[in-house]
């Protein structure tokens, strides 16, 4: 409450002083004095009441003031230097009002017209797309009841399809787009769409690099020489298999060398890797590195392998490739065989208890291939923590990226767990990660990994890999240089197209994932291995050149010491396929020309029988392919990821086996 003067005692008494001490000085003509000093005490009379004594000389008198308008008081605290607010909370701050959910529409539409018609964004699409994307994260949030319409709308503003409501309204992709772009990161990494135009290509340098190339060893270190190798239940070449046409006499004894039913013994791997050096003409100079993509272990009944038998494959197996390849780094990727049990990996996000439960195997891939030098200790750190994926920022500017593909395998049965999802390992968000540093950084990628994502489909999950072939579309031509898969021990090839293949043609053929024969020759296959000249520049295949050892030869050297298998010499994909394309002697063997070649087997299906000879590295076993095996195969050279193949293919001329 004010104070009025009267209730202060003794003040009142000093006014008439107050004045009585005005001092003038002098006089000038027509003027008053040429100065006047007020007096020190202040005029309390001014005003009616003071919140404080406006005597006390130490601090400013405070009067009590009503607004003759309001007829209010303004309050003590508003002048008290004590009291300074310092937050004005109690007056009115104005807002425009809240919009109705349909005005956020409607605003929101208008605004992504605008970003898209507004010159400060030039010709960059992507700054364009990311602004509208974040106007339609915001509506999603605030009015997600309308992001349907926003979808709708959009579709018809920039003409996407004929009928947009069928498309994108509420009962169809409505909600799932809505949800994604509520939750999606749009301003960040979620909404970076390819660049346009794509960065300018790496240039080719004219040196070729020499690459070794070997897939699916399957060691079988039980191999029974003179066993049934002719048995009716695998595996063969093992004591106590026999043929049941013959159970008492063995048909055909297990040669030293290897048999068409068994895996390859001791002897055959020594042998292939032996003729390597020689055939390839790398004595002299080494490769400059080499791939190897999966599968060491034999292809025991469950109940007879293990832990230990695994981890005996892969110490044996790493161990010969050090010693007999021992020039350049192997880039290896772990298949479905090297694993106990066999196919299956769990993701780390089971509970807790069981979230390790494979780290002995990673720890135990990482570290020999740290060992014998291939990675370096980060690397392997990174492989012990990735389901023994990793990724290797090589000095040359290409990025090897390798995959543990058993998280899209069908006989993995943890993948079963969240069937819907397609990245429950976040195996894929791993390689995205990599390929946009990559991209960042404008190195190529090799893409490295054990089961294939495509061909005739029968291996892979569709979810998954329909995930994969967007992220192939994503980064490709410019970041993926090459894919490289094994696991079918068969000389095969898929092309990946833009939109989901949408539109098979060379114009939209985007890159190829080579898959690797195998050196086992389980079942009914020859033995083999490949090496890739590359372009040290560009990181694209320039030939690919094929050797192979005739199985079926194995028994004539039985009985003989002086001899073991020969390898041979098997074909150069350029000069076998490329006859009839126009095409530079340095243009690479990339997507567009292997899509060349499968129109050339539509004209020309001697072509693709040629490829089916191939296919099982020029075996007496493979059956023949024509009619509709010729179509289907041109169909599976054709699809990248299972459901294409389903959806497009024949089946049931997958393999020659
Ligand atoms: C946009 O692209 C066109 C055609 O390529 C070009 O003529 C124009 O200069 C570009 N505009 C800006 C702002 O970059
Ligand atoms: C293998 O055994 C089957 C019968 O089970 C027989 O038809 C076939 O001719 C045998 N093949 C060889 C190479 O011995
Ligand atoms: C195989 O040997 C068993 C035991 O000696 C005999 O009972 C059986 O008749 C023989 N089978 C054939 C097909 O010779
Ligand atoms: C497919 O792509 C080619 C090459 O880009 C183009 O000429 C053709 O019109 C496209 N076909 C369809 C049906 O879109
Ligand atoms: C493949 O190489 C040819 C020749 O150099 C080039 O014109 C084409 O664009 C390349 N295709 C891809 C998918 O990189
Ligand atoms: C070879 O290519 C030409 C066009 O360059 C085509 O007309 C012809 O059918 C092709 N022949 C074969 C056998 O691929
Ligand atoms: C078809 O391809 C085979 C294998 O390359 C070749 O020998 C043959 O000349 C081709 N035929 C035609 C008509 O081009
Ligand atoms: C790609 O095409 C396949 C086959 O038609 C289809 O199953 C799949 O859903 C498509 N993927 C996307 C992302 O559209």
């Amino acid at each position: 409450m004010p104070r009025s003067v009267s209730k202060i005692g003794g003040v009142s008494l000093l006014l008439g002083a107050g004045f009585a001490a005005a001092q003038a000085t002098g006089t000038i003509s027509g003027l008053g004095p040429s100065a006047y000093t007020v007096p020190g005490v202040f005029p309390t009379s001014v005003f009616q009441s003071y919140y404080n004594d406006p005597t006390a000389t130490t601090a400013e008198p405070q009067p009590v003031i009503s607004d003759p308008v309001t007829h209010k008081t303004y309050p003590y605290w508003l002048t008290n230097p004590e009291t300074i607010p310092q937050v004005d909370a109690w007056e009115p701050h104005p807002l425009p009002p809240t919009a109705s959910s349909g005005q956020l529409l409607e605003y929101a539409v208008q605004q992504i017209a605008s970003i898209a018609a507004n010159p400060i964004f030039g010709n960059d699409t992507c700054a364009q797309c990311t602004a509208a994307l974040e106007v339609a994260k915001f509506l999603a949030l605030a009015a997600p009841e309308q992001g349907p319409s926003l979808a709708v709308k959009l579709c018809e503003y920039f003409d996407y399809a004929d009928d947009c409501e069928t498309e994108y309204g509420i009962f169809s992709l409505g909600s799932p787009i809505t949800q994604v772009v509520a939750f999606a990161d749009v301003g960040g990494y979620d909404g970076q769409p390819k660049p346009n135009p794509l960065p300018p290509p790496r240039q080719a340098t004219g040196e070729r690099l020499k690459v070794l190339h070997m897939s699916d060893l399957h060691i079988d270190p039980r191999y029974t020489v003179g066993s049934e190798a002719n048995c009716s239940d695998y595996l063969c070449c093992r004591p106590g298999v026999y043929n049941k046409q013959s159970p008492n006499t063995t048909v055909l004894p297990a040669p030293m060398y290897g048999a068409y039913y068994c895996d390859a013994p001791l002897s055959l791997i020594l042998a292939a890797l032996d003729s390597v050096p020689v055939l390839t003409g790398t004595e002299d100079t080494g490769f400059d590195f080499s791939l190897y993509t999966g599968d060491l272990v034999s292809h025991d009944n469950e109940n007879e392998l293990s832990r230990e038998y695994t981890l005996y494959s892969e110490t044996i197996l790493y161990n010969l490739l050090k010693q007999k390849i021992n020039s350049g780094p192997v880039y290896a990727v772990l298949g479905n065989h090297d694993t106990y049990n066999e196919a299956q990996n769990a993701p780390y996000n089971l509970t807790p208890s069981l979230t390790g439960q494979f780290n002995w195997d990673y720890d135990h891939l990482a570290s020999l291939w740290e060992l014998n030098g291939w990675i370096d200790s980060g690397v392997a750190q990174q492989a012990r923590t990735h389901y023994a994926a990793y990724s290797v920022e090589r000095s040359d500017g290409l990025r090897i990226i390798t995959l543990n593909t058993d998280f899209w395998y069908k006989a993995n049965y943890y993948n079963y767990i969240n069937l819907a999802g397609s990245d429950n390992s976040g195996m894929l968000r791993f390689l995205t990660d990599e390929l946009q540093a990559a991209e960042d950084a404008g190195d190529r990628v090799w893409i490295l990994g054990h089961v294939l994502s495509g061909w005739d489909g029968t291996n892979p999950l569709d979810n998954p890999t329909n995930l994969f072939y967007q992220i192939v579309d994503r980064y490709s031509p410019h970041v993926i240089a090459n894919i490289f898969f094994g696991h079918t021990h068969e000389d095969q090839l898929s092309i990946f197209y833009a939109n989901n293949a949408t539109n098979i043609s060379a114009e939209n053929a985007l890159a190829v994932s080579w898959i690797m024969p195998s050196v086992t020759p389980l079942t009914n296959l020859n033995s083999g291995f490949r090496m890739y000249e590359v372009d040290s520049g560009t990181f694209e295949v320039l030939d690919s050149y094929t050797w192979y050892a005739d199985v079926n030869s194995f028994s004539s050297l039985e009985g003989q010491t002086e001899f073991g298998p020969s390898y041979h010499f098997e074909y150069s994909t350029r000069e076998a396929y490329g006859g009839n394309i126009t095409w530079g002697p340095n243009d690479p063997l990339n997507a567009t020309w292997w899509h060349l070649v499968t129109e050339s087997m539509e004209a020309n299906t001697t072509l693709v029988e040629l490829f089916n000879t191939y296919q099982g590295k020029s075996s007496v076993r493979s059956p023949p392919c024509t009619g509709e095996c010729a179509t289907a195969k041109i169909c599976y050279l054709r699809s990248g990821s299972a459901s294409i193949a389903q959806q497009n293919c024949p089946t049931g001329y997958g393999s020659v086996q």
